[in-house]
């Protein structure tokens, strides 16, 4: 192939480089475009051909569901990695050492206090607020508590934000938890693993031991790990244009957990669990909601069902239904809510509107039955996969800032009035 890309419009003719990755994905590079024609712009509703940036955090392939942060496949990771150890790659590049882990999750303890301060900022929410609107909140007020975390101009000071927000942000997820269902908020134990601290800040009951089980512990690491990075989604997307007007890690982040949010996005494993609820309410007939989701007239979409890249399968999908497997069967749990899914994967799977259109169950499809299993509220779903996107915003972050990456500034093509003058109000 040529490394050169050729565009006319009417009689002028331009070229342009392409630019190659290390997985021979192409890209022309449109960077010269406006100057060269004298204002013309691309427009690309959704960016679902424009690329933002050039990366080295993570490749995926859609298409033949691939799906590896650093290099190292996402079904190797799940299987022989530990979060906190992918975490680590995510956002420094390479696996680390034992040394380096060790050192990584000390500084992280040193810093897993929380200033009592933001306790009170919880406290003046309402009970029933959504915890991913709290979450985005104690976030971005973190940075008012930790003001050496906002200039993060160079590596260093990029680190000590790093470890500063990878140890308060699990104790604001336990705290946003706990305050919704009326329990005292604690603090972590620095004698435990990354992820076992987290279950102990979210489980811990005032008046009993927390006795960990390894079922659970393991089947978080997994869906922390899965949910670690997914290149350049809605979220991440969101967390780098923020960043790149050089506003603080703490900032940015909170700018991604509230895309997270959305049902489109993160929010779709609350979705799942809420849809698979109403259908079990509804007498579980999942051919309705099947004809439903079909029907062009009726906004019901299924959720957990569909990808943006993923267009055959989603890797995580696969490794996520096997732990899902492996969970409810070790917890003994017999749930009805799981014979709907079940049910309705049958379903889609076999039915031509959705195999035509390849819609797959996604990650979220099962990840919300794994934590509805381990006693997690349905509310909380989202903020659990904030709390694995974690070290993807950063290391995303990271890598923008590093770059030194150009302030985010999309173009539009205006569509409103042309111009017109002023009325008086006395004669619109
Ligand atoms: N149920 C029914 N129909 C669907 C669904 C669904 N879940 N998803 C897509 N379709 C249909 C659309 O109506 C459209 O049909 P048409 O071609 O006849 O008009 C076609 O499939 C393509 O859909 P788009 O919305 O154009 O696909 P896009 O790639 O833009 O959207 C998305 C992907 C947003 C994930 C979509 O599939 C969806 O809404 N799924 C449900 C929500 C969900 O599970 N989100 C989680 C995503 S994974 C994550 O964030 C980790």
């Amino acid at each position: 192939m040529s490394d050169i890309a050729k565009l006319q419009i009417g009689d002028n003719s331009y070229e342009f480089p392409l630019v190659k990755g290390t997985e021979n994905e192409v890209a022309i590079d449109i960077k010269k475009l406006r100057v060269v024609t004298n204002g013309i712009i691309t427009i690309d509703p959704g960016f679902k051909n424009t690329g933002s940036c050039e990366s080295a955090i993570t490749f995926l392939d859609g298409e033949k569901g691939i799906l590896r942060y650093r290099g190292y496949p996402i079904e190797e990771l799940a299987e022989k990695a530990d979060f906190l150890e992918v975490s680590y790659a995510l956002i420094f590049g390479n696996l680390p050492t034992k040394q380096e882990l060790d050192k990584f999750h000390a500084d992280i303890k040193e810093h897993s206090l929380v200033d009592d301060d933001v306790r009170k900022i919880l406290e003046a929410f309402p009970k029933a607020a959504h915890p991913m609107g709290v979450l985005a909140s104690l976030t971005s007020a973190l940075t008012a508590f930790n003001p050496s975390s906002v200039n993060t101009a160079s590596k260093e000071d990029m680190y000590h934000a790093i470890v500063r927000i990878l140890a308060k942000f699990p104790v604001l997820v336990g705290w946003t938890m706990r305050k919704s269902k009326g329990l005292h908020l604690n603090y972590g134990k620095k004698s435990l693993g990354y992820v076992e601290n987290i279950l102990y800040l979210m489980f811990k009951q005032p008046n009993e031991e927390y006795v960990m089980n390894p079922i659970i512990k393991d089947a978080l690491d997994k869906l922390l790990i899965l949910h670690g990075d997914h290149e350049q989604n809605c979220s991440t997307s969101t967390v780098r244009i923020a960043g790149s007007s050089h506003v603080g890690l703490f900032a940015s982040l909170s700018t991604g957990i509230s895309a997270l949010w959305g049902p489109l996005h993160g929010g779709a494993n609350q979705a799942v669990l809420e849809m698979l609820e109403a259908i079990q309410a509804d007498g579980g007939d999942t051919k309705k909601y099947m004809a439903k989701a079909k029907d062009k007239n009726d906004p019901f979409r299924l959720m957990g069902f569909g990808h943006r890249v993923y267009k055959n399968f989603d890797p995580r999908a696969k490794i996520i239904k096997k732990a899902a497997d492996e969970v409810l069967n070790d917890l003994g749990v017999d749930d009805p809510i799981l014979k709907i899914a079940k049910g309705l994967e049958q379903e889609a799977l076999n039915e031509p509107y959705f195999v035509e259109r390849k819609l797959y169950p996604n990650v979220d499809f099962y990840s919300g039955i794994i934590y509805r299993a381990m006693g997690i509220p349905t509310d909380m779903f989202t903020v659990m996969f904030a709390l694995g996107r974690l070290p993807g915003w950063i290391a995303q972050w990271r890598e923008m800032r590093l770059n030194k990456e150009p302030i985010g500034r999309p173009r539009q093509i205006y569509i409103g009035e042309t111009e017109r003058h002023f009325v008086e109000l006395d004669k619109r």
